[in-house]
């Protein structure tokens, strides 16, 4: 049976904040490929859009998935364009199970909007950024997704509960 769970939808849907909370109460190992890339770089996420660009940041990103692979008995929280390359999705499959963390857009909206932590989102029109991205995106996480679970509230422990019960009674 695959050792591992993946955490994986949009930016502002709650996967590292839930992540944490599964792996302390699963008491399992937890890594979030963003918190690691930036260890690695010694560079916040940001300032490595800045200085190197988006395509730099997915070559990181995806070797981070590569590496990631070989962990078990982990939570993994992901960053939000991880299932832009298909093969960052199977190398994190390889050992692992694959949850969508589906809020709706005007949650996500009311989370998003004092970040200044991603560049994607950076500037003006917020809304109309968030409604982009997602439309050309929601294909993929609910494809690459093993198990789709519907965020209801603002609570992430009825989410993290959700998920647990899946996750232990999956076949
Ligand atoms: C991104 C999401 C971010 C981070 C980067 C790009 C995306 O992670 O990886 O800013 O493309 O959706 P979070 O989903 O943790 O915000």
């Amino acid at each position: 049976m695959k050792s591992n769970l993946i955490l994986i939808g949009f930016m502002g849907s709650g996967k590292s904040t839930v992540g944490k909370l599964l792996a302390k109460s699963l008491e399992m190992n937890f890594f979030d490929t963003d918190l690691e890339i930036e260890k690695e770089q010694n560079l916040a996420i940001k300032d490595i859009f800045t200085n190197y660009g988006e395509a730099y940041f997915r070559d990181l990103e995806k070797k981070m998935s590569i590496k990631l692979s070989k962990v078990s008995n982990a939570v993994i929280s992901t960053g939000g364009g991880i299932i832009l390359n298909d093969e960052n999705i199977k190398n994190l499959k390889y050992d692992g199970v694959v949850f969508f963390l589906d809020v709706n857009r005007r949650t996500l909206y009311n989370r998003l909007i004092n970040d200044t932590d991603r560049p994607l989102l950076s500037g003006d029109e917020l809304w109309a950024k968030i409604n982009s991205v997602l439309d050309s995106r929601i294909d993929k996480y609910r494809s690459s997704s093993d198990f789709i679970i519907k965020v209801k509230d603002e609570i992430p422990y009825e989410t993290t509960e959700d998920i647990k019960r899946i996750y232990i009674e999956r076949g």
